[in-house]
């Protein structure tokens, strides 16, 4: 039986994977769905190439755009966040890839989760914010979350009887997560050097080609960040038993160390192919159109400690972790809009970390009994960065 999938964030860098997975594999997948906020123009190549049933845009005028550019085709247009969390929860769905970037996501995630389907998450900031909802919600409803950051995934694949069920059992025989991160472009400049560079520079990442914000956060290494919390929850760990590993060849995607010394590590050429494959076919492999990994012409891999000092998002999502509740939707927040304003060219590079810390710092937090409270922490948080970045106070 064919599998119909939902594509959320269809026309990003990871929608654009998975559709190529898909069309690789026509026999097996459809594109039932597909939702994105307002880029036209690749909506409109999308429904021509795949015909969805359903298509869905962020707003009335881009939905109406795509619309009059699909005529005669066979195809529900709708817009906004609730008509997302719609066709992600459509029972005619068998998967949704949840690849909006960002806060956004959050809903129309929560929405399929809460229908018990197959989950291929992307959007890390939605696990990051409300965490431990979202991971009662997954046990609850018995939904099935393959994680599809390329570290997280490759995690699952090195805990071999955790992907079977046996959650504890697995964990009680691990030594340490070793989280590898390429360390950006950035990596080897020096802070002064660094609060100079533009964001065309941050958005050049050596060896992934992702969207805007993820590079950037990549060269911030708040990636790592969000993904240190991403794998807190995904794996029943804390920060103390992860490691951070810099490794410039992004050819090792992450390990698992046990405790009998074996360390077991996940290699594929940097391509998020190989992730999407693995989510959308598993337990089954299936081909991704990947090169296969030369171990000869790569010859060398380099293992790093971070720099924490150069690097403190690092340090503050450990710290949003254990200050727990809403701490890590406060530092999300805080980081979306510096990002943004980074992005715009309001702020520099460095400036992203600063307002992050002090948002995080004078950030109350509450416990995450609700979603309300999550939404009510992100609200409050991006209001004090907006602040920082209009009145630069914490030049
Ligand atoms: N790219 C990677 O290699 C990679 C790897 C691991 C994890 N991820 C995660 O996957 C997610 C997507 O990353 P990406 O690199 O694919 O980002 P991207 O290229 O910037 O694409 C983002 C997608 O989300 C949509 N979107 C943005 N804001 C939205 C909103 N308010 N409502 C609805 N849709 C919205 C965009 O639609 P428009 O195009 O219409 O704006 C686009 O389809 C992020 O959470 C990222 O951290 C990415």
């Amino acid at each position: 039986m064919k599998q119909n999938i939902c594509i959320l964030g269809a026309t990003g860098s990871i929608g654009t994977s998975t559709l190529d997975v898909i069309r690789q594999h026509e026999e097996r997948f459809s594109v039932f769905a597909v939702a994105a906020h307002s880029n036209v123009e690749r909506m409109v190549q999308i429904c021509h190439q795949f015909q969805p049933a359903r298509v869905v845009m962020g707003t009335e005028s881009a939905c109406e755009q795509v619309k009059n550019q699909c005529l005669g085709m066979d195809i529900e247009f709708t817009y906004g966040i609730e008509a997302m969390s719609n066709i992600a929860a459509d029972p005619q769905v068998d998967q949704v890839m949840a690849a909006i970037m960002g806060f956004a996501g959050l809903a129309p995630t929560l929405a399929a989760i809460r229908t018990g389907k197959r989950i291929l998450l992307a959007n890390k900031e939605s696990l990051v914010t409300a965490g431990s909802l979202f991971m009662q919600e997954v046990e609850k409803h018995g939904a099935v979350l393959l994680p599809i950051d390329s570290e997280h995934n490759a995690i699952y694949q090195c805990l071999p009887q955790f992907t079977e069920g046996a959650r504890g059992e697995m964990l009680h025989h691990v030594e340490k997560v070793l989280l590898t991160a390429s360390g950006g472009p950035f990596r080897e400049l020096s802070k002064r050097e660094m609060s100079h560079v533009t964001p065309e520079q941050a958005c050049k990442h050596p060896n992934w080609s992702m969207g805007r914000k993820i590079s950037v956060d990549s060269a911030s290494l708040m990636n790592k960040g969000l993904e240190l919390i991403e794998a807190c929850w995904l794996f029943d760990v804390e920060p103390k038993d992860i490691e951070v590993v810099i490794h410039p060849q992004s050819i090792v995607h992450s390990m698992v160390s046990y405790k009998d010394g074996s360390v077991l590590a996940q290699m594929g050429n940097p391509d998020m192919r190989t992730p999407i494959a693995y989510g959308m076919a598993w337990p089954e492999r299936i081909t991704a159109d990947v090169a296969p990994l030369d171990l000869m012409a790569i010859a060398q891999l380099d293992f790093f400690a971070p720099d924490y000092e150069r690097f403190p998002n690092l340090s503050l999502a450990a710290d949003a972790w254990y200050a727990g509740g809403s701490a890590m939707a406060s530092l999300n927040a805080a980081n979306e809009i510096a990002v943004d304003a980074f992005l715009k060219g309001q702020i520099g590079f460095l400036d992203i970390a600063e307002i992050n810390s002090q948002v995080l710092e004078q950030s109350e937090i509450y416990s995450v009994t609700g979603l309300d409270v999550v939404f009510e922490a992100d609200k409050i948080a991006r209001k004090a960065a907006n602040d920082l970045v209009k009145h630069k106070v914490y030049l």
